[in-house]
């Protein structure tokens, strides 16, 4: 934890913290949209992953994250509260979620709301295939990306080729559900084809393995006639 935080920085992330701790706790939550009850695990990372997760925004002094899948907010509550961590006043988050109101109530933006990191966040209720390459048409740049989306190797592999774009050179994407076949050999290709290095792996056997990748500090394109199979 940074030692400079200031008494409204120290209840601010007092707030995250008391509503990650109600959600690991209850392990649901009620949509103030239409009063249904949500079961968040598993469908949210665990606890551990969060931890993970907060850590390494903080490690990196991350002041723009981009997060694609924002589901019930779990992982977003643990890198906004990395953000207030790290004091920079700058700090957003990104969060993409095209299914947010209907298959979530909402629960997402309102845990975000509850824990009063909403005013950090933007919301896009776009699929990554259609935001990232806007993203890049609009200049945008992120020090750390969190995927938790399609999980599918051709939606993964989209969202690693722009995030390789848009997330600076030498900059962190974590990704959850690691233990998928189609998750682990989108990240394989990157990994033996562009030259991205794997910083740390979950070790706890659970459902939700995750993993963090380093981009290259210098992003290159390489020679067209260089493949390795993945
Ligand atoms: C497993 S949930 C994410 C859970 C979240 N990490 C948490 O801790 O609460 C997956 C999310 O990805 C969203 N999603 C699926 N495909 C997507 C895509 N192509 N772009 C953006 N979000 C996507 C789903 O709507 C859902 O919100």
């Amino acid at each position: 934890m940074g030692a400079e935080e200031s008494p409204n920085q120290n209840a601010a992330i007092r707030q995250v913290r008391l509503v990650v701790e109600r959600l690991a706790r209850d392990g649901s939550v009620v949509a103030r949209s239409d009063g249904a009850e949500h079961d968040v695990f598993p469908v949210a990372i665990s606890s551990e992953e969060g931890e993970a997760l907060r850590r390494w925004v903080l490690q990196e002094g991350a002041e723009q994250t981009l997060e694609i899948g924002l589901g019930y907010g779990f992982s977003a509550l643990h890198i906004c509260e990395g953000l207030l961590l790290s004091g920079n006043l700058a700090a957003r988050h990104v969060v993409l979620d095209p299914n947010q109101a209907e298959r979530f109530g909402d629960c997402g933006l309102q845990v975000l709301e509850d824990a009063g990191v909403r005013r950090l966040v933007e919301h896009y209720a776009e699929l990554s295939e259609i935001a990232l390459p806007r993203f890049l048409e609009e200049g945008r740049h992120f020090d750390l990306g969190f995927v938790d989306g399609n999980h599918r190797f051709d939606g993964v592999f989209l969202d690693l080729f722009y995030l390789g774009r848009l997330v600076r050179g030498g900059g962190v994407v974590f990704l959850d559900d690691y233990n998928l076949p189609g998750v682990k050999k989108a990240v394989s290709y990157f990994v033996n084809n562009r030259a991205w290095a794997i910083e740390e792996s979950s070790t706890v056997e659970s459902e939700h393995q995750w993993v963090v990748l380093r981009t290259p500090a210098e992003p290159s394109q390489g020679d067209f006639r260089y493949f390795v199979d993945f």
